[in-house]
């Protein structure tokens, strides 16, 4: 029996020496890369706002750091949390094979398969211990996308000691694009992932005790 698996079996479960179903430092990396991420968004729509790249701008009452100056201040600090937090999350997530055991394998069919079930409402939440196809799909994709958005922002940060990473997303304005993008994406990432932990409550309880 795998550690998640005797986390999530009822007889053991309230057991003080149970095993946690989510270990202390994917809690602790979760919850720092929620805020990190977080203050990086707040304060990129403040950024964005100085020289818009679309027809519209973000209300400066959900931005972060109230002038372009301020802004910078918030990006670059939460910067170093996200990449130093990530990259911890990252190399635990290889080195204990977490990565491998819960997000892999992802079939097509599974996915399409349990979509169905969650728009239907039949999707089961009683085994927490294993993700769902599309809970595989979703977290694989925001692994990826925390890369894109990482390396976009490293090249347009500094696109003269980085230029060749700025060259490979199509100079400096294509980079921007990719950023916004990706932004985008992690936006509605977070708009499906926190609805779900407020519908499916003791997921939440989980990323938040272990247990
Ligand atoms: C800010 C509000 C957030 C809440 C309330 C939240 C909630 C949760 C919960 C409850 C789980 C466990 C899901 C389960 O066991 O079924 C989880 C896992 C996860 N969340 Fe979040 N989350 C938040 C922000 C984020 C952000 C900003 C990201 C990344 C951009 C993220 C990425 C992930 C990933 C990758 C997992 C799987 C972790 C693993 O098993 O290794 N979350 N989250």
């Amino acid at each position: 029996m795998t550690i998640e698996a005797a986390a999530s079996n009822p007889a053991i479960a309230d057991t003080a020496a149970a095993p946690a179903l989510h270990p202390r430092w994917v809690r602790v990396t979760h919850w720092i890369n929620a805020l990190a991420m977080l203050t990086m968004i707040g304060s990129g729509w403040q950024i964005y706002d100085a020289a818009p790249l679309f027809g519209f701008e973000f209300s400066h009452h959900i931005a972060l750091g109230e002038w372009l100056g301020g802004a910078l201040l918030w990006h670059f600090a939460a910067m170093w949390l996200l990449a130093i937090n990530g990259l911890v999350y990252v190399v635990l997530g290889i080195l204990t094979g977490r990565f491998r055991r819960k997000l892999f394998p992802i079939r097509p069919r599974e996915v399409v398969g349990d979509f169905v079930a969650a728009l239907r409402g039949r999707l089961a939440h009683d085994d927490l211990a294993t993700y769902n196809a599309v809970q595989k799909l979703l977290y694989l994709g925001i692994l990826l996308t925390g890369f894109v958005i990482v390396l976009s922002g490293v090249s347009i940060w500094k696109p003269v000691q980085f230029q060749h990473l700025t060259s490979f997303f199509g100079g400096y304005n294509t980079a921007r694009y990719v950023h916004f993008a990706a932004m985008t994406a992690i936006v509605a990432f977070l708009v499906v992932h926190v609805t779900l932990a407020v519908l499916v409550p003791k997921s939440l309880r989980a990323m938040l005790t272990g247990r």
